[in-house]
């Protein structure tokens, strides 16, 4: 059986068969427009259109009102968020599709204007990223954040809980962790953004500690079928540097595979040195693999290492924003949409809703 044959056979994750092993990788698009936060009818019709993917995974979803970093980011924190999630996940139901929430705490990748000037951006350390971000006055530098007391700590990972119910009440078959990308999971991976002396920095075990008891409460609150996790070793995106990548994740992935979660979600970068072999041998579940592409485009070569047995699934991000109907396409080895920049974050059904299927 070739590669791209085996992408299109059903694979089990979690509680559910998945109709092929091609999965809509987590993108923010902020079309969220409203004071509430709550996903909206564009929404619905943007994610069903995307269900001949295997598994869809949302956008980040804030777990709380300062766990947002960005404008018009959906949230998972209240019930009116959950009432207009529910229409999301029935439209991507009805249309045959798969869809996992992804909740993601920003950290300090965030601004206190985002939270009406009001909450200052939560991190692991007071030492604020390097450069701007994008918030409703416009571009501003990040603020130094405030260093999470044991209360902060314990009360973030209650609103990964409290999230990871609201996903399953909106009707979404599991939640994905973020655990990559420079936000609040990541920083208290690093070494530069932790700078923690007490049980949660320090040693790799103290570095990995927010992460397994976050993904260890979510798992207790809806059960491990349910949870998947996003990890991005050496992914200096965000201001994060990380000096102890091998014995940092290796531990961790160790850790994580005793909790029997539904899968990880492993972002591929030059600077891992092939630690996807290691990992790969500490994770027996599904691992969906975001592959790295530098100098090509992505397309059906990506599948290969689903053939390899490095992946179970390959997840595709831009590709899929613009090409509803990805798979058939990956099928056909094209033609490709090509994704417009512009239309990335914010707006209407330009660049969202509007990019053509094959038929
Ligand atoms: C517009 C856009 C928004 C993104 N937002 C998120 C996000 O919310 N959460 C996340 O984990 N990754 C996010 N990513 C990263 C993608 O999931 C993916 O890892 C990245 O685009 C590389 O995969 P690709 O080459 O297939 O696009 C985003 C990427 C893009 C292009």
């Amino acid at each position: 059986m070739s590669s791209v044959e085996k992408a299109f056979t059903p694979v089990q994750v979690g509680s559910k068969v998945l109709k092929n092993r091609i999965v809509m990788a987590p993108m923010t698009r902020n079309r969220a427009d409203n004071p509430g936060a709550l996903p909206t009818e564009l929404m619905a019709l943007y994610y069903a259109q995307r269900a001949s993917a295997g598994l869809i995974v949302t956008e980040g979803t804030q777990p709380s009102i300062v766990g947002q970093g960005y404008p018009n980011t959906p949230g998972l924190h209240s019930s009116e968020q959950v009432d207009a999630w529910r229409r999301v996940t029935e439209a991507v139901h009805a249309a045959g599709g798969v869809i996992f929430a992804q909740i993601m705490h920003s950290g300090r990748i965030s601004h206190s204007d985002l939270h009406d000037g009001e909450l200052m951006p939560l991190a692991p350390s007071a030492v604020a990223a390097e450069g701007q971000v994008f918030t409703t006055k416009g571009m501003q530098d990040f603020q130094v954040p405030v260093a999470m007391t044991e209360e902060d700590i314990h009360q973030t990972i209650e609103d990964f809980r409290h999230a990871a119910q609201n996903a399953i009440a909106a009707g979404f078959d599991g939640v994905e962790i973020h655990g990559a990308n420079g936000y609040l999971l990541h920083q208290f991976l690093s070494d530069n953004a932790n700078l923690r002396t007490d049980e949660w920095g320090a040693t790799v075990e103290g570095h990995i500690k927010f992460v397994v008891e976050v993904t260890r409460a979510v798992v207790e609150a809806v059960g491990a079928d349910h949870v998947g996790i996003r990890l991005s070793p050496a992914n200096p995106f965000n201001s994060i540097s990380e000096s102890n990548i091998e014995a940092t994740y290796t531990q961790l992935v160790s850790e994580l595979a005793t909790l029997n979660l539904a899968y990880l979600h492993f972002m591929e970068n030059p600077m891992q040195n092939g630690l996807i072999k290691k990992i790969r041998d500490l994770w027996t579940n599904p691992l969906i693999i975001n592959t790295f592409v530098a100098d090509r485009s992505k397309g059906r070569n990506d599948l290969e290492s689903i053939e390899d047995g490095f992946a179970d699934l390959v997840s595709f991000g831009q590709l899929f924003l613009a090409n509803p109907d990805l798979p058939a396409r990956l099928e056909n080895d094209g033609p490709y949409n090509v994704a417009d920049p512009a239309t990335f974050y914010g707006g209407g059904a330009e660049g969202y809703t509007d990019y053509p299927t094959l038929n």
